[in-house]
């Protein structure tokens, strides 16, 4: 949550820290603010609450501000609610501006992540008589670092080291000092932050398609340590403020991977994307026909070693566990735990020490993914980590990374990160399965060719969308829906019911269909939407007759099941296809019309697919 993004070079800087963080909206947008300076004049700062647009029409476009060094944010308000006062940046000073904007502080900066001790060390710092304008920590944490500078008399890079040594939490933290003109500070902790640069200017921002239209050269900054940036140069250092090298990373994707290229809503592009992405993920684990981890370093031995699996994920990465885990307990025979990574990293759980625990992640730095990570490990359980972002957090930190290929998501709501993840997770388990005995090579390489029809199986459900389209304007002002299935149909459930609360705002539940009768069929009345999945065989019958059972009591039921059960039309008023498939894979077509349904509903009630209220992508507060 929440975005920073910072510049220092030869152009103005306003324009590009705003160009900036209309890339990274995504992460956060109650409020955004900007600080820009000249030399050695004093900083100005400007602040707007609601979207990015408002800060741009208040700096026209960031002309109006001058100066080629400045730094920027857009918020997801954790302490004090969206306003003004809490946008970022925030100062040393007892205000954050004149009428001009321009600030006597000796420090200004932006925050994103969360000081968990912030309220021990605003009593300090009011001791010594600091006061504070805002209810944020980022306050708090602005005004420690301008404690140290003056206290100990030492340059930026010492007192950020001792602000960084009291603070807990976590911070990818940028500060502009008013004696070190052209210079921008940074230090980051679990929250991410990358540093580009191209000839004569640098970057900084929180994640890459920020920068990507300027520069593809980027630095990672490693957790606990502290950069100094200046125009066209970065030096690293660690918390003893020794300096550290780093190498320059090239990152392979383009600008306009992170553009919408012509559809309305990012959303729908990512959608349109995922039989190429799917396609890329497969290819860079399967080789010759054969699965292969090699480049992950999980060797056949490895696998040997491991008596269970617990996938460990939130959001829509756990709805891939929980419909990969059929997939992993039928193929590999191995036992499977599903645990949302909040619950996961607090509770007392005995864990085999010779289980795998795989974390799933789109951004690799959910804050409960990462935790959760980080207590395996140090129980001494060996960790694997799905992953989209190429280092981020989780990536480093895990034993071994499967790296999915989906490419920048940028939609709040994920579909071609999650598609991906769903793809790295089969051939994991098959390759669990090959290496363990339970799954013969012959049957594993007539599932690879069922998983390579999935690509152009999903250009065929996405060249029919207008029906959903149609049947999504009929249903958009539905108050309740619930997703009824058995087995992966329940898991694709949860995730059909995620993408249309998420984004159009309608409660919606998903339900494994043999509960129903135990609570839920009591909130089934005259046109309750009821969507029935039964694209599973053997369970087909019995969703069958709990979507009957809904019918029965008033329900509207929409049936989506596989090409083939025609019967499904005498019970259901409107079905959807999905192509033939082997069963276990059947959740990568299933899900495509739940989320092209989630898409059309919020579109056809004028809702902001991309954004919508109250969420973030990227999740790295608890
Ligand atoms: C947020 C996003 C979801 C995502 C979840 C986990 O809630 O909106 O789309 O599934 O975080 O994020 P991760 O980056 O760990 O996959």
């Amino acid at each position: 949550m929440c975005g920073i993004v910072g510049f220092v070079g030869n152009q103005q800087a306003a324009p590009i820290l705003l160009n900036g963080l209309s890339k990274l909206e995504y992460r956060g947008y109650d409020s955004a603010g900007l600080a820009v300076r000249s030399g050695s004049e004093l900083a100005e700062v400007v602040k707007a609450t609601g979207k990015l647009k408002n800060l741009r029409e208040k700096t026209n476009d960031g002309y109006a501000l001058s100066g080629n060094c400045g730094i920027g944010h857009t918020r997801w308000a954790t302490h004090g609610v969206p306003s003004k006062t809490n946008a970022h940046p925030h100062v040393s000073g007892n205000c954050t501006g004149s009428a001009s904007g321009a600030v006597e502080s000796d420090v200004v900066g932006v925050h994103n992540g969360i000081i968990e001790n912030y309220q021990e060390l605003k009593d300090k710092l009011i001791r010594h008589g600091y006061q504070f304008y805002s209810d944020t920590d980022t306050e708090v944490v602005i005004k420690l670092v301008d404690y140290y500078y003056k206290k100990y008399k030492v340059g930026p890079i010492d007192a950020l080291a001792k602000t960084m040594v009291r603070v807990r939490g976590s911070y990818a933290l940028e500060v502009m000092f008013k004696d070190y003109p052209d210079e921008i500070y940074v230090a980051r902790k679990d929250s991410p932050m990358i540093i580009g640069i191209a000839d004569g200017e640098t970057y900084v921002a929180s994640d890459v398609p920020a920068i990507l239209s300027y520069t593809k050269h980027v630095y990672y900054i490693g957790n606990n340590e502290m950069a100094k940036l200046s125009a066209g140069n970065v030096v690293f250092y660690n918390l003893d403020g020794d300096e550290v090298e780093k190498d320059l990373v090239e990152i392979t994707f383009s600008a306009e991977a992170a553009e919408k290229g012509g559809y309305e809503h990012f959303m729908l592009k990512e959608i349109h994307e995922q039989p190429k992405v799917i396609q890329d993920t497969y290819n860079a684990y399967v080789k010759d026909g054969d699965i292969d981890f090699s480049n992950v370093g999980l060797t056949a031995e490895d696998i040997q070693a491991f008596s269970n699996v617990y996938i460990v994920a939130c959001g829509s990465a756990w709805h891939v566990g929980m419909a990969a885990q059929y997939v992993f307990e039928d193929l590999a025979n191995l036992p499977v735990r599903v645990e949302l990574a909040s619950e996961f990293r607090y509770r007392k759980m005995p864990l085999a020490s010779d289980g795998l625990v795989v974390v799933i992640s789109q951004s690799g730095e959910t804050a409960d993914t990462l935790a959760a990570l980080r207590e395996a490990k140090s129980k001494g359980l060996k960790t694997l980590a799905i992953v989209n972002v190429v280092g981020s957090s989780i990536a480093r930190e895990a034993d071994y990374v499967c790296y999915t290929l989906a490419g920048p998501e940028i939609s709040v709501a994920t579909t071609k990160a999650y598609s991906t993840q769903l793809i790295v997770a089969y051939l994991l388990a098959m390759k669990m399965g090959v290496v363990r005995g339970t799954l013969s090579q012959d049957v594993c390489s007539g599932y690879l060719k069922e998983i390579e029809t999935i690509p152009q199986k999903i250009e065929s459900l996405l060249a029919d969308k207008e029906r959903l389209q149609w049947f999504a304007s009929k249903y958009s002002n539905a108050h309740d829906v619930f997703f009824v299935g058995r087995g992966i149909d329940y898991a694709i459930g949860l995730e059909g019911s995620l993408k249309m609360k998420e984004i159009s705002y309608i409660h919606s539940e998903a339900y494994a269909a043999g509960e129903l009768k135990h609570g839920t069929i009591s909130l089934i009345e005259d046109g309750t939407l009821v969507i029935g999945i039964a694209t599973q065989k053997e369970l087909y019958e019995k969703t069958m007759s709990n979507m009957v059972e809904c019918k029965a009591r008033g329900a509207y039921l929409m049936g989506l099941t596989t090409s083939g059960h025609y019967a499904m039309e005498d019970t259901a008023d409107f079905v959807i296809y999905i192509p033939t498939i082997d069963d276990h894979f059947a959740g990568s077509l299933s899900v495509v019309p739940l989320q092209l349904l989630g898409y059309y509903i919020s579109v056809s009630r004028g809702l902001d697919v991309d954004k919508p209220r109250n969420l973030a992508k990227s999740v790295t507060v608890e």
